[in-house]
């Protein structure tokens, strides 16, 4: 059976994924083959194409169309709280209760567009909307490969209505104890404050929690922004994730706090120079999310992790490493999986798993995210030959080798190999790669791919036999989805990806999983003696990661990067 999965429901992150017969045969974001960041209000052509043509199946081959997004009738609490909780904005709640299914009518209209444009057949295949935390979830608990009962968590800005999900899975089943609805949505309000501290919704939240480490959660009380009770959480939204006039303005744009948060704690934040007191705003914000969802796990789904251990988790919050710490640090928890691509684009993924345990295929646990494009050699040499600025490639008989010897030197080494990852961490295969025992390699990124932000910290990919040392736990970590505790004696061998708080957001790399770059790791192991590469994503600011090698060529050109080892040749500048 064959499942086509499609995201970009919610206007941003659309992405494409197939299973045939329960594999995850392919997926990719639609934003790498446009070049557009996010690819806002977009659906996934591109992403649609690649999937079937690499599969080799025709459109018409495809079976059922998954959607993460589904009617929600008037039955249902969410339109009812979405109106009561929007009442200062009449024309949004009485559009939830007598209108309240226009943007699937939209999301449906578009969808049936794209099936038949690309030959699929909108009135030919089954199609099937999937609730979206229900796609989140699926995300998580059908692809964790646990087996039997765990918790599931799913947290985001919203979906159709919903913004957190506490559920659990049992026998290949979702069940849904708990949610929570827009404009309660704790997703929103980390958005909300990470517009504030002058950084972009969705693309920003990363740098909020990069920022909290170096300020002190304890100058600002945070608490005013919601009531909780443990049990329950409603946004002050006269202060946050707040819409039509509430919202502050500034030069025609509207952000999703009010000019109340302005006059409480002082001017938005612009350029990214003053950090005094927004550190101190991110280390509160992120220890409110921190404290309000721990009690919610605890809450909802204290008795699931005491009796089984294991948790999953997706939605857009689930890329908060610093969160997914906390919880495996919860006195219960023995797992926790968390979707790589757990922003909208992993709903691709989720929606099609869904349908296809729905319709009695159960699909494989995820075994890696490299499932975008490859290119061959030949195809690189190609791509070096068109290319305006005529590039000059050696090919070289040993990658992982040489690959090591410049590393080693202290030089950054822009990574492309293989297939490219889905999902926003470059994990090996569209990587820009250093010595992370080689000082001033992090500042010599910096300075060579220009304008990268201040506030990401620098992250490892450590060997797995030797991981269990450095991270003082045997916790999987596949994905750079979680920090840990770096051990003392390994902080100074490797300084260039330890955080500031002694952490580093680790991906531990498995020979099997990617040959290449765990050969890559083991030779730099022989010059220094640490099994562990610096990697950071292939892009420069603003742009999405490197799909193709002509992207690799353009990116390259356009900083000061010297290195380029593209499959099996070597470009220096
Ligand atoms: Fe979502």
């Amino acid at each position: 059976m064959i499942v086509l999965g499609l995201g970009g429901a919610v206007s941003h992150d659309p992405a494409a994924a197939l299973y045939i017969d329960g594999k995850l045969v392919a997926a990719a974001e639609e934003e790498r083959f446009l070049r557009d960041k996010h690819a806002k209000g977009k659906m996934a052509y591109e992403a649609t194409k690649f999937c079937l043509d690499f599969a080799g199946i025709r459109p018409d081959q495809v079976d059922v169309v998954a959607f993460p997004y589904a009617k929600i009738g008037l039955n249902s609490p969410a339109r009812w709280h979405y109106a009561r909780r929007y009442w200062y904005a009449p024309d949004r709640a009485l559009t939830a209760l007598f209108n309240g299914n226009r943007r699937y009518q939209r999301n449906h209209k578009q969808v049936m567009k794209l099936l038949d444009d690309l030959g699929i057949g909108s009135s030919r295949v089954k199609f099937v909307p999937v609730e979206h935390h229900l796609a989140h979830a699926s995300s998580a608990y059908h692809l964790s490969g646990f087996k039997g009962k765990c918790a599931i968590i799913g947290i985001d800005g919203k979906g159709e209505y919903a913004t957190t999900f506490l559920g659990y899975g049992e026998n290949g089943k979702i069940h849904k104890i708990k949610e929570f609805y827009d404009p309660d949505s704790l997703g929103g309000l980390y958005g909300a404050l990470t517009e504030y501290l002058g950084f972009e919704m969705l693309d920003g939240e990363f740098k909020v929690m990069g920022m909290a480490p170096y300020g002190d959660p304890k100058r600002y009380d945070f608490s005013p922004l919601l009531t909780y009770s443990g049990k329950d959480f409603h946004l002050d939204t006269k202060i946050v994730n707040c819409i039509g006039l509430r919202r502050y303005r500034e030069n025609d744009q509207s952000f999703y706090f009010s000019q109340k948060l302005v006059d409480w704690l002082g001017p938005k934040r612009h350029g990214d120079e003053i950090d005094d007191p927004y550190i101190d705003y991110a280390a509160s914000i992120q220890d409110l999310l921190e404290k309000v969802s721990l009690e919610l796990i605890e809450y909802y789904l204290g008795d699931i992790i005491r009796e089984t251990g294991k948790v999953c988790f997706a939605g857009g919050v689930a890329l908060n490493v610093k969160l997914n710490q906390r919880i495996i640090a919860l006195p219960h928890v023995k797992e926790l999986f968390v979707q790589p691509a757990a922003s909208d684009a992993g709903t691709a993924v989720g929606a099609a798993s869904y349908a296809s345990v729905a319709a009695g295929v159960p699909v494989e646990p995820m075994q890696h995210v490299f499932l975008g494009p490859k290119y061959s050699t030949e195809e690189c040499i190609e791509a070096c030959k068109k290319h305006l600025e005529k590039p000059q490639w050696q090919q070289v008989d040993n990658v992982p080798e040489t690959a090591a010897d410049i590393l080693a030197k202290g030089n950054p080494l822009a990574w492309f190999q293989g297939r490219m990852e889905f999902g926003p961490r470059a994990l090996g295969c569209r990587s820009i790669l250093g010595d992370p025992s080689h000082s001033g390699v992090a500042d010599r990124i910096n300075a060579q791919i220009k304008y990268r932000e201040r506030w990401r910290p620098f992250c490892p990919s450590i060997l797995d036999r030797v991981a269990p040392e450095i991270l003082q736990t045997d916790h999987p970590s596949p994905y750079m989805t979680f920090t840990f505790d770096v051990a003392e004696q390994w902080k100074e061998r490797i300084p260039e990806v330890v955080h500031e708080d002694g952490t580093a957001r680790a991906q531990i790399v498995t020979r099997e999983t990617n040959p290449r770059y765990y050969a890559l790791i083991e030779e730099l192991e022989k010059h220094n003696g640490n099994g562990v590469v610096l990697n950071t994503s292939l892009n420069r600011r603003g742009e999405p990661m490197v799909c193709s090698p002509e992207d690799a060529l353009n990116m390259f050109y356009a900083c000061d990067l010297e290195y380029l080892m593209m499959e099996d040749i070597l470009i220096k500048k």
